[in-house]
């Protein structure tokens, strides 16, 4: 296992992507996502698309993801996989790289198509709680 792989495998965590897949709701797209991510206190989380039929208010997959790691105790994300309905690893959308940004930081571990990269790689420069100051 390198540095970089989180405690029970990348794998693990994408079956665990793949599994919350199967629960999307995508009528409208006929896209399903899963997401799954590993907290820094062991537990995972993971998400599912939720659509509607006013369109703009879908929930992508990561919003599920970040309410059930509020909902169960808070904490840190440290590994996020992301899956389409035919199990392909994708790239989360800007809107959910800031949510990841909030709950993970620059330190979060994302497995893309292209290996694995860091948040700070994937939202470069990006609008934080430090700006707030
Ligand atoms: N989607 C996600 O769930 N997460 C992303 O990061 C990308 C897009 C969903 C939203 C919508 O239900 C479907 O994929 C098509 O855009």
């Amino acid at each position: 296992m390198t540095p970089d792989e989180p405690a029970g495998g990348w794998e693990a965590l994408r079956a665990e992507a793949v599994a919350a897949s199967a629960h999307a709701y995508a009528p409208y797209s006929r896209f399903r996502v899963g997401a799954a991510a590993l907290v820094d206190d062991g537990r995972v989380v993971s998400g599912c698309n939720v659509e509607n039929a006013a369109y703009g208010v879908a929930l992508c997959a990561e919003c599920g993801l970040v309410s059930q790691l509020h909902r169960s105790g808070g904490g840190r994300l440290t590994h996020f996989v992301c899956v389409d309905g035919e199990e392909r690893l994708i790239m989360p959308c800007g809107r959910c790289r800031q949510l990841l940004w909030e709950n993970g930081g620059p330190d979060l571990l994302l497995l893309t198509g292209r290996g694995v990269r860091r948040m700070d790689e994937v939202l470069p420069d990006a609008f934080g709680a430090d700006d707030l100051g």
